[in-house]
């Protein structure tokens, strides 16, 4: 989605333009989301933490939870539409704020200087720290909340992780640092997870290469610098006419131009949800530089939490699946095609996939009935 050799002349011109791009984000409110519980939940040494939204237990004792996480520039409050629809569903959702966002702890100085200066296995280490991180997290929650494991039928209980967009690499180094956990949080959490939902991510998201239709106003430089990001809201929750899919051809696919049929997502939003949920500005260029600074790591984790045998067997009940909109950012279709071939070449079977018919890269905020129905369907099949 992002090239390199754009972002150069872009993040000077970020960090003078958003000076608290690196610096803790103010507290807000979550009052004015009903009955929303929200907490945090410490997550490593030095009282690290992670702010999360809860949907709260529905009527019945055994249930799905799901745990979302979002994307670059949007936090959680992007799933308050489907998160409000779960318990009545008979499910819990969770919304995560990834570090660097709202109420959650900023990366350090430390950490910041291995996200933009880090070697090789610097990165490899702060890649596993935030997976780690995450795995904490739900193994934490599944006890404080007293969560049930998933049933002897395997038809209800335990734990779903999404992935949303720029939020993808997130779950994905978790699942991919099961393994380097004590074996006591293996076991615990392979008598929970029940699946790992990729949802719409851009190939370099999961470590692969950029097609070179790609586009983005984030990486265009003919856009003055202070337009970019608010450029980049608007155009991301965008409809897209895609060509004809059954032909898998990049050529096909609208990377420019949205569509008209539907206005943009951003454009139904309240100014107060607009203003608690949109950060256009602040957090966005370390989120930027942890896929452009980590393709590697990206797609190593990619690949061990997707194909790896060692790693899907130490969580058997996990089931991996992708889901895009038809009408969503050629990006996403782009990756949504790439995970196919890599599931075909691994021999298949690894990953279920859903193309959602009519819906954009803002299922969860457009179409939150739909949304809540194929999270749901996930785990069914
Ligand atoms: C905790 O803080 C200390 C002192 O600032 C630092 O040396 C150490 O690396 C930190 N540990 C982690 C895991 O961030
Ligand atoms: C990154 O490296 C440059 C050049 O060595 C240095 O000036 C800068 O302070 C470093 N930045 C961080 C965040 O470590
Ligand atoms: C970006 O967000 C800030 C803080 O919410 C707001 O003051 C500003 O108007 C926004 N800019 C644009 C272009 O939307
Ligand atoms: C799968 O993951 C395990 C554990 O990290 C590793 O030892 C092994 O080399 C991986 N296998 C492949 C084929 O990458």
């Amino acid at each position: 989605m992002l090239q390199f050799t754009r972002l150069l002349t872009l993040v000077p011109t970020v960090f003078l333009l958003f000076p608290h791009a690196i610096s803790a984000s103010s507290p807000r409110l979550v009052s004015s989301r009903g009955s929303t519980l929200s907490g945090t939940i410490t997550v490593g040494q030095n009282g690290t933490e992670l702010f999360y939204t809860d949907s709260g237990p529905p009527a019945s004792d055994s249930y799905v939870t799901f745990f979302a996480v979002h994307g670059l520039g949007f936090d959680e409050g992007i799933f308050q539409k489907v998160q409000a629809l779960m318990q009545t569903s008979g499910a819990r959702f969770v919304a995560i704020n990834r570090r660097d966002y709202p109420h959650s702890t900023p990366y350090s100085a430390a950490e910041i200087s291995v996200i933009i200066n880090g070697t090789d296995s610097e990165r490899t280490q702060f890649s596993t720290a935030r997976g780690v991180e995450l795995l904490t997290f739900m193994s934490q929650f599944i006890v404080q909340k007293g969560l049930s494991p998933i049933s002897a039928d395997g038809l209800t209980g335990g734990i779903v992780l999404i992935g949303w967009s720029l939020g993808n690499p997130l779950p994905l180094a978790a699942v991919g640092s099961i393994d380097k956990v004590p074996s006591s949080m293996q076991k615990q959490l392979a008598s929970y997870m029940r699946g790992l939902i990729m949802q719409e991510p851009a190939p370099n998201i999961l470590g692969l290469p950029t097609p070179a239709q790609n586009w983005a106003p984030l990486i265009d430089t003919s856009f003055p610098a202070v337009d970019q990001i608010p450029m980049f809201n608007i155009w991301v929750t965008s409809y897209f006419q895609q060509g004809d899919l059954s032909t898998r051809d990049l050529n096909q696919l609208s990377w420019v131009v949205p569509a008209v049929f539907r206005e943009p997502s951003i454009f139904n939003m309240t100014p107060s949800q607009f203003n608690s949920i949109v950060l256009n500005g602040t957090n966005v260029v370390n989120d930027l530089l942890t896929v452009l600074n980590f393709g590697p790591q990206l797609l190593l984790n990619y690949q061990q939490s997707n194909f790896n045998t060692t790693i899907r067997n130490l969580l058997p009940s996990m089931r991996n699946s992708l889901i895009c909109g038809d009408v969503s950012l050629a990006f996403s279709i782009a990756a949504f095609w790439d995970v196919e071939d890599d599931n075909e070449a691994a021999g298949g079977g690894f990953v279920s996939f859903d193309l959602v018919e009519g819906v954009n890269h803002f299922i969860h905020w457009d179409n939150p009935e739909t949304a809540k129905n194929v999270y749901l369907a996930s785990v069914e099949r």
